[in-house]
C-alpha cells in the first residue's frame, strides 16, 4: 500500500503564465493550503480543511506559515564546475582555459565524478532545485556517474556529456566520430531511463570542428526526442572569435543553423547579444533560451533581453550555470534576474520570477506536464520556502500586505536557510551536512 503524505502551510500554484496574465489570473495562492502526495505524484492540492477531511489516514507535514511550491528547475548548469564556482577575474574564453578546463580533465576518473556528482546533487537540494539540465565533460565516466546518482534519488535530470574535438587541451578533446558514438552509447543506456533524459550536448561552436557540430546534427535527427543543449551569444569577445572560425556563416546561430543543431528541442544558454535574424529563427522553432544572470555578471558578459524576448514569445527558462554562475542557489538567480531587468529599465515581478525558476523552465525543458507547476498529477517535486528565515527577511516581511510583499524580501535576500524542505519524487531530502 502507498502511503499518502498531506504537506500543510500556504500553497503557491501557477494556472497560469504571468508574463500573459496578472499575478492574481496566473497564481491561485491558499493560505490555509495542502498537497496530498501519493506514489511519488501530487495527488490533490487544495485546502487543508477538505484535503485532511478526505485523507485522514494520510501522514502530515505541518510547515506552517511555510509556502509550498513546485521545486526549482535548473535549466543551465555543469556540475563538474562545482569545484571551481567562484574563480577570481576572468572572462569567458580565459576562464574556461584558466579554471574550467583544467577542472574538468579530472572527470574521466569515475570515482572523482561520483563524488563530485553526489555533492553537487546533495548542495543543490539544499536549494530546493529539484530538477536540472546539466553539462558533463567529455568522458562519458561523468555522464555516468551524474545518471547513476540521480537515479539512486529518483531524480529527474537531464544530461550529456560534452562534446569537444578543438580548442580545448589534451585530454579533454574527443574526435567527431568518438562523439558521436560515444553520445549514441549514453543515448542508449540512460535516455529514457526511470527519470532521466539525455541532452545531445556539443559545448559550444568554437570548441567543435564543422565535422563534429555535423555528425551530432545527425545523432539529433536520429533521436529528436532528445533535448540538444549548448550555448549562444554570450560574450562579445566570444561572437567575434566565432566569426572568424565560421567566416562563412550569416551569425553565430548559423553555425548550429547549418549542422542540423537547430530545433524545437534545443536549448540555447545565454542568448544574449542575439541579431534580428537570431531572434527571429529561434522563436520560429520554438527553441528555449536559458538566462543566466548570476554567471552573466560574475563573468561580465551582458544583458539579457528578458523582456523583449518574451514580447517576442519565446520560450525562456532560468539557471544558474553554475559554476560561471556564482551561487547554487535559484533564489540568487532569481534577485539577480530581477537586477539585471531593472539595468534593462525593465523589473520583473516576483510572480514572475518564481514562474521563470520553475513552470518556466519546465517549459523550456519540455517538461511542463510532468514538473514546475504544484497540480495533481505532476510528479511530487516540491520546495517549501520559510519566508522569515532570517531576522534580516522577516522584520521585512511582517510589514508586508500581499503575498507578492512577503515573497519579494526572500527572493532578494534569502538562501539555504530558507529552504524549510525539499521533496523528490515524494521522498523528503535529508539535508546532508558538509
Ligand atoms: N561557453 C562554453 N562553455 C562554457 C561554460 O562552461 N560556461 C559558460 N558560462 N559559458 C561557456
Ligand atoms: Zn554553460
Amino acid at each position: 500500500m502507498t502511503t499518502e503524505t498531506l504537506l500543510l502551510g500556504q500553497t503557491l500554484k501557477f494556472i497560469g503564465n504571468p508574463f500573459e496574465l496578472t499575478p492574481r489570473e496566473a497564481v491561485h495562492h491558499e493560505r490555509k493550503g495542502a498537497v496530498l502526495l501519493s506514489g511519488g505524484k501530487i495527488a490533490a492540492v487544495g485546502s487543508a480543511d477538505t484535503l485532511r477531511k478526505s485523507n485522514p489516514c494520510a501522514k502530515i507535514k505541518e510547515y506552517g506559515s511555510g509556502l509550498i511550491m513546485a521545486g526549482f528547475v535548473d535549466a543551465h548548469v555543469h556540475y563538474p564546475q562545482t569545484g571551481i564556482i567562484s574563480s577570481w577575474g576572468k572572462r569567458l574564453i580565459d576562464w574556461l582555459n584558466s579554471y574550467t578546463f583544467p577542472e574538468e580533465m579530472r572527470f574521466a576518473d569515475l570515482d572523482y565524478a561520483k563524488s563530485v556528482a553526489r555533492l553537487y546533487l546533495d548542495l543543490t537540494a539544499r536549494h530546493g532545485v529539484t530538477t536540472m539540465a546539466s553539462y558533463c565533460t567529455t568522458h562519458p565516466e561523468s555522464v555516468n556517474a551524474f545518471f547513476t546518482e540521480a537515479q539512486s534519488r529518483g531524480q529527474r535530470v537531464i544530461a550529456g556529456k560534452t562534446c569537444m574535438d578543438r580548442n580545448a587541451p589534451n585530454g579533454l578533446r574527443d574526435t567527431a566520430q568518438s562523439a558521436y558514438d560515444d553520445s549514441k552509447d549514453l543515448i542508449q543506456t540512460w535516455h529514457g531511463i526511470d527519470r532521466l533524459s539525455y541532452a545531445i550536448t556539443p559545448r559550444f561552436s568554437p570548441t567543435s570542428t564543422p565535422d563534429q557540430l555535423a555528425a551530432l546534427g545527425h545523432l539529433w535527427a536520429e533521436y529528436p526526442d532528445c533535448l540538444m543543449q549548448t550555448h549562444l551569444s554570450e560574450q562579445t569577445d566570444e561572437i567575434d572569435w566565432v566569426r572568424t572560425l565560421f567566416p562563412k556563416a550569416r551569425d553565430y546561430l548559423d553555425t548550429y543553423e547549418k549542422f542540423g543543431l537547430l530545433g524545437g528541442n534545443g536549448l540555447y544558454g545565454h542568448a544574449i547579444h542575439l541579431e534580428a535574424r537570431e531572434r527571429a529563427r529561434l522563436k520560429e522553432v520554438g527553441a528555449g533560451l536559458v538566462h543566466c544572470p548570476t554567471s552573466n555578471m560574475f563573468i561580465g558578459s551582458g544583458l539579457f533581453d528578458m523582456k523583449g524576448l518574451m514580447a517576442d514569445g519565446q520560450r525562456v527558462g532560468l539557471a544558474s550555470d553554475t559554476g560561471g554562475g556564482s551561487s547554487f542557489s535559484m533564489l540568487r538567480t532569481m534577485a539577480a534576474t530581477y537586477e539585471v531587468g531593472q539595468l534593462r529599465h525593465a523589473p520583473l515581478h516576483a510572480s514572475q520570477l518564481l514562474w521563470l525558476a520553475t513552470a518556466g523552465s519546465a517549459q523550456a525543458l519540455h517538461m511542463q506536464d510532468k514538473i514546475g507547476t504544484l497540480s495533481s498529477g505532476f510528479e511530487a517535486d516540491i520546495v517549501v520556502i520559510d519566508l522569515a528565515s532570517t531576522p534580516e527577511i522577516a522584520q521585512r516581511a511582517n510589514r508586508a500586505e500581499t503575498l507578492w510583499e512577503a515573497v519579494f524580501p526572500t527572493i532578494m535576500m534569502g538562501d539555504d536557510r530558507a529552504i524549510a524542505a525539499t521533496w523528490i519524487n515524494g521522498a523528503l531530502q535529508e539535508p546532508v551536512i558538509y
